[in-house]
């Protein structure tokens, strides 16, 4: 056995004439490979653990639902009055709370205090005679339904008022 020049122990076994020295990893190897394993714990707990981050499909999700809001918030400052546009309104506190305050004046003696129902037709079920979609709520409301008791409210709030508690409406639909 060759003397080792730097003293280092050389280990025993020999296989086909080679040896090594008994070494431990460098440290700079080490270093890497505990932080990979850290960094593979917190990776885990924050993706499937505790589901902080988002997958690939849920951030698609999240990139498209931002879309539609930004291209609805466009249609509203532009003026425009859709159905995408009272998705925004009705998430917009101060406006459902000012169409809240209307429809505790002026519909809820009919429709009922939380919208269950009474002479008129219940407002928080999935069922809706003259269409589900914020136009077609907006219609009635403004127009009514003369042969049916239900009085025209364009005439008595004004636009703005009954685009308040249509917003409020849709805020409590039930989906
Ligand atoms: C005098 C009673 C009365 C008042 C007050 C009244 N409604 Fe109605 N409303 C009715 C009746 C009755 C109907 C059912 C019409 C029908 O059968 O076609 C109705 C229908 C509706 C519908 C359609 C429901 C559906 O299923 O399609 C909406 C929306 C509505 N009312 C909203 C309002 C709002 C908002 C107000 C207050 C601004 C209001 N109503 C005030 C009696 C009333």
């Amino acid at each position: 056995m060759s003397q080792n020049p730097n003293e280092e122990k050389i280990r025993e076994h020999t296989f086909d004439g080679i040896q090594e020295f008994d070494k431990s990893l460098p440290n700079w190897w080490l270093f890497t490979l505990y932080a990979t394993i850290v960094f593979s714990i917190a990776y885990w707990v924050y993706y499937q653990k505790a589901g902080i981050g988002l997958d690939q499909e849920q951030e698609l999700e999240a990139a498209f639902e931002q879309i539609s809001e930004n291209v609805a918030k466009a249609k509203a400052e532009a003026g425009v009055l859709d159905d995408d546009t009272f998705a925004v309104m009705a998430k917009d506190p101060a406006i459902v709370s000012a169409g809240q305050t209307i429809y505790t004046q002026n519909c809820a003696a009919c429709h009922g205090q939380n919208l269950e129902g009474g002479i008129g037709l219940a407002l928080n079920d999935a069922e809706w005679k003259h269409g589900a979609n914020p136009l077609a709520i907006k219609k009635v409301v403004a127009e009514g339904v003369a042969t049916a008791g239900m009085p025209p409210w364009g005439p008595v709030l004004g636009d703005e008022k009954v685009n308040q508690v249509v917003a409020f409406l849709v805020s409590k639909q039930a989906k």
